[in-house]
C-alpha cells in the first residue's frame, strides 16, 4: 500500500464565504502553515471559484480544490465552471452532489456526468450522499443506496480507488442541524457505503474507496469520529471558516495514527 492512502483527509467547504478576498488569504495562509507540518494529514481546502486562482498551495500536504465542476468542458453555460477548468489550475479534488447544490435543481443524473468529466480531468470527485430524515424502517438506507448507484452509473470497478464518498446526513449540517450523527451512526454507515460498492462491482475484498463523514464536525468531536468511525477523514464546513478551530482539528488528526 502507498504511504499517502494511510493519511486522514481533511476537507475544508468554505461554500460562500469569506466575503473578501484579503480575509481568504488570510485563512488560507493561516491553514496552510498548520497543514504543511502534519505528516498524517491531507488538507484540501475549497474555496468559492472566484478565489481559486488566488490561492496557491506549496507542496502536496495541504491542496486547493472545488466545490463544484460543470460536465461541459466549454461553451454556452453561463455562469458554470467547466472541470477542464479547473484541471488547468491543478485543482486535485471537486467536491460533487452536495445537499445545498442538490437542493439548488441539480440531479443524481447531473452529479454522474459531473463525477465522470471531473474523473477525465484526472481529478478526484468527493461524492457527497445524506438522507434527509431517518425513519424507524431504515428505508433512509435504500435512499443512500441510490444516490451512490447513480452518481458511479457507468463508471468501471476501477475507478472506485479514485473517487471519495462523503457520507453528509441533511439533519446533521450546518447551523440548522437538529443533532450530530453519533459515533456509531457513522461507523454504520460507512460499512453500509463500502458494501454497497463492493455489491455494485462485485468486488471479493473491501473497495479502496475512501469514506469521509462531514456534519457538524468541530474541534470538540474530530478525533471520536475518526477514532470510531472507521472513516478515512472529514468533510468540515463552519469549523473550517475559524483558522484556530481548524487548527486544532488538524493536529488532532495528526496526532492519530491510522
Ligand atoms: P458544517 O457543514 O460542518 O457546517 O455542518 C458541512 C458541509 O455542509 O459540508
Amino acid at each position: 500500500m502507498k504511504k499517502e492512502s494511510k493519511k486522514w483527509l481533511l476537507v475544508a467547504n468554505w461554500k460562500m464565504n469569506p466575503v473578501h478576498l484579503k480575509e481568504a488569504n488570510q485563512l488560507f495562509t493561516s491553514t496552510k502553515k498548520t497543514a504543511n507540518a502534519l505528516r498524517n494529514v491531507e488538507t484540501v481546502v475549497c474555496p468559492p471559484f472566484i478565489f481559486l486562482s488566488n490561492l496557491k498551495s506549496t507542496g502536496h500536504r495541504c491542496v486547493v480544490g472545488a466545490q463544484d465542476a460543470f460536465f461541459e468542458p466549454e461553451g454556452s453555460f453561463t455562469g458554470s465552471i467547466s472541470y477542464l477548468q479547473l484541471k488547468n489550475l491543478s485543482i486535485k479534488y471537486v467536491i460533487l452532489g452536495h445537499s445545498e447544490r442538490r437542493a439548488m435543481g441539480e440531479t443524481s443524473e447531473m452529479v454522474g456526468q459531473k463525477v465522470k468529466s471531473v474523473l477525465k480531468g484526472m481529478m478526484t470527485p468527493i461524492i457527497c450522499v445524506g438522507e434527509s430524515v431517518r425513519d424507524e424502517k431504515g428505508s433512509y438506507l435504500e435512499f443512500i443506496k441510490i444516490q451512490i448507484q447513480e452518481a458511479l452509473s457507468g463508471l468501471s470497478k476501477n475507478s472506485a480507488k479514485d473517487i471519495v464518498i462523503a457520507y453528509e446526513p441533511l439533519w446533521a449540517i450546518g447551523k440548522t442541524a437538529t443533532r450530530q450523527a453519533t459515533e456509531k451512526e457513522i461507523f454504520e454507515m460507512t460499512i453500509f457505503i463500502k458494501k454497497v460498492i463492493s455489491d455494485l462491482y462485485g468486488m471479493k475484498s473491501v473497495p479502496p474507496t475512501k469514506i469521509l463523514y462531514g456534519g457538524s464536525v468541530d474541534e470538540k468531536n474530530t478525533e471520536s469520529i475518526l477514532k470510531e468511525g472507521m472513516v478515512d477523514g472529514l468533510l468540515i464546513g463552519r469549523a473550517s471558516l475559524d483558522s484556530k478551530k481548524f487548527a486544532q482539528m488538524l493536529k488532532k488528526a495528526d496526532s492519530i495514527k491510522r
